[in-house]
């Protein structure tokens, strides 16, 4: 049974005819669909299962960290907003005051619609929360992947932009830009493509031999769009996207991971251990005494001992890895065992390197691409090792984090799409169409009015109520729960039900298009070129 609090996450009840699990939703109507879970980011934007986004891909569930956010948005109370990567270091800056930064992308391809007006809310409420607020039109991405002309482009990007301002973005804290005229942009670009190579682009985007170039290059400016905010100094970064962004956030973050000079790690003795083999000796290290070995210091060769005389089902490692431990350690001899953390060598410059040196504090030992320091713990450690890579020129990127919304359900059923036109409702629709748009959407109502009333209504599959509840109802939770339970109850009735809900699209999109009238000045006074001067 689906419970009937729209705000409490529901086990739905039932496998969905494909034997998946229905997605769990609060009330917020996402249906299942046919069609496979599939991460493409120039693909059709719909997902059908959002259970399995968090198992095969490791999206973490947004509710677990609700209670850090603070103030959150109600995109988030509603689950709208349902999953993220790494949120919380985002979610900690903005409670202690420190630095944050926001910032998404728009590829000008059509009309602002609602469903990204949902990214717009987000941008604005991490700027209203005090982070660096950052949005860019993705213009050479338009142009590469999609075709667009420069002067589809411009009218596009205006009027994203103005839908955005009269939202409240604040664009004299916050920064605007577009991809092509963004040289800092295209500099981080070019640095970021050095660690990339084609191979990679295929196995993540499915690119082949006849994939433009500048596709791939949009690409590698997307990545540095994302890190774009950490130019300045590095700090925790959300990129508020769809789903079906995933690929470009991992690809970003493992970027962010290569272009840092030094790795952190804990260490046992000199040489290097990989991570399965470093907990094999650190349980060892732990367990053995030096005395039982004569000695008044453990040695790499007591615990290769030690190792070699434990039978393997009592290890809880593999044989091979059980093989290399001990010949490392062997070779090390009467080297003591000792833990210790670990600055890795990646790609850091000869200044970085010995800058680093001279930084750490206390006993350390200087090796050809490593240096070992005794008395650091790797938190510590982390903090040095990026604090001696900005001073000394790199950027010490700190992996971006992201959160991801729920797809909205298109008026007439199955994905919002912009280009079926009763599917969606435009930010710039004429509110009458918008009106008639609500009017004739598809419902989750019964057949009959009897039948609502004995059963209630399935608001969890409803479009309309969607609406209410990713837009129409605002901050006003109650207002949304008394439409889900209302429905559900068998209260409300579709025709009054979507008579509400049109009425208050009307009343939505004559304002919103009231003030993106009134910010159009404020647009002309930013800092972004509204014309691109290219021209074919
Ligand atoms: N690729 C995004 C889209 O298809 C647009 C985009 C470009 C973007 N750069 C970005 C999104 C950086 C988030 C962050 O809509
Ligand atoms: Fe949807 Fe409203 Fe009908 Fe419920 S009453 S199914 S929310 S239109």
């Amino acid at each position: 049974m689906t419970g009937d609090d729209p705000f409490e996450e529901s086990d739905t009840g039932g496998p969905s005819p494909e034997g998946s699990d229905p997605p769990s939703v609060r009330a917020d109507g996402g249906a299942a669909g046919a069609d496979d879970v599939a991460l493409d980011p120039w693909g059709s934007s719909s997902v059908s299962d959002y259970r399995k986004l968090f198992e095969e891909f490791g999206i973490e569930e947004f509710d677990e960290l609700l209670d850090r956010v603070p103030n959150p948005h109600y995109l988030m109370r509603r689950g709208v907003i349902f999953g993220h990567r790494d949120y919380r270091p985002v979610a900690e800056a903005l409670q202690n005051d420190d630095p944050a930064a926001v910032l998404s992308g728009f590829m000008p391809t059509g009309d602002p619609h609602i469903g990204h007006k949902l990214v717009f809310d987000e941008i604005i409420w991490h700027q209203q929360q005090g982070a660096d607020a950052y949005a860019l039109i993705a213009d050479l991405e338009a142009n590469a992947a999609r075709g667009m002309t420069w002067s589809e482009i411009d009218e596009h990007a205006r009027n994203y932009l103005l839908s955005l301002l009269a939202l409240g973005f604040d664009p004299e804290a916050g920064e605007l830009y577009r991809q092509s005229t963004n040289r800092e942009v295209q500099d981080l670009a070019f640095d970021l493509g050095a660690e990339a190579n084609f191979s990679e682009f295929q196995a993540i985007y499915g690119f082949d031999g006849e994939t433009d170039v500048s596709h791939m290059q949009s690409v590698v400016t997307q990545m540095a769009d994302i890190l774009y905010p950490q130019l300045e100094e590095p700090k925790p970064t959300v990129i508020p996207v769809g789903p079906d962004q995933d690929p470009h956030v991992r690809l970003a973050r493992d970027l962010a991971e290569r272009m840092r000079y030094f790795k952190v790690s804990e260490a046992y003795a000199s040489f290097e251990l990989d991570p399965d083999e470093r907990d094999l000796v650190a349980d060892f290290y732990e367990s053995l005494d030096p005395a039982d070995f004569d000695d008044d210091s453990l040695r790499c060769v007591h615990v290769a001992e030690a190792i070699a005389e434990t039978p393997l089902e009592d290890l809880d490692v593999a044989a091979d890895t059980l093989g290399t431990v001990v010949t490392k350690l062997e070779e090390a001899g009467m080297e003591p065992v000792r833990p210790r953390t670990r600055f890795f060598d990646r790609r850091a410059t000869d200044d970085a390197f010995d800058a680093l040196i001279d930084a750490i504090d206390g006993e350390k030992r200087v090796y050809e691409s490593h240096i070992d320091a005794f008395e650091l713990d790797v938190a510590e450690a982390e903090a040095l090792a990026r604090e001696v890579e900005v001073e000394t020129g790199g950027y010490g990127f700190q992996p971006p984090s992201s959160i991801y919304h729920r797809f909205m359900t298109g008026l007439t059923g199955g994905k919002m799409s912009s280009s079926i036109e009763a599917s969606h409702i435009s930010l710039l629709d004429d509110p009458e169409d918008g009106y008639d748009k609500v009017k004739s959407a598809t419902t989750g109502g019964r057949e009959t009015a009897e039948k609502q009333r004995e059963l209630g209504g399935k608001a969890d599959e409803c479009p309309v109520y969607e609406l209410y509840a990713y837009l129409l109802a605002g901050d006003d939770d109650e207002f949304a729960k008394r439409v889900y339970d209302e429905c559900v109850g068998g209260e409300r009735l579709c025709g009054d039900c979507k008579e509400q809900a049109a009425q208050l699209m009307k009343e939505f999109l004559a304002d919103h298009q009231a003030k993106r009238e009134e910010v159009e000045e404020l647009l002309e006074a930013a800092d972004i070129e509204l014309e691109s001067p290219r021209r074919h």
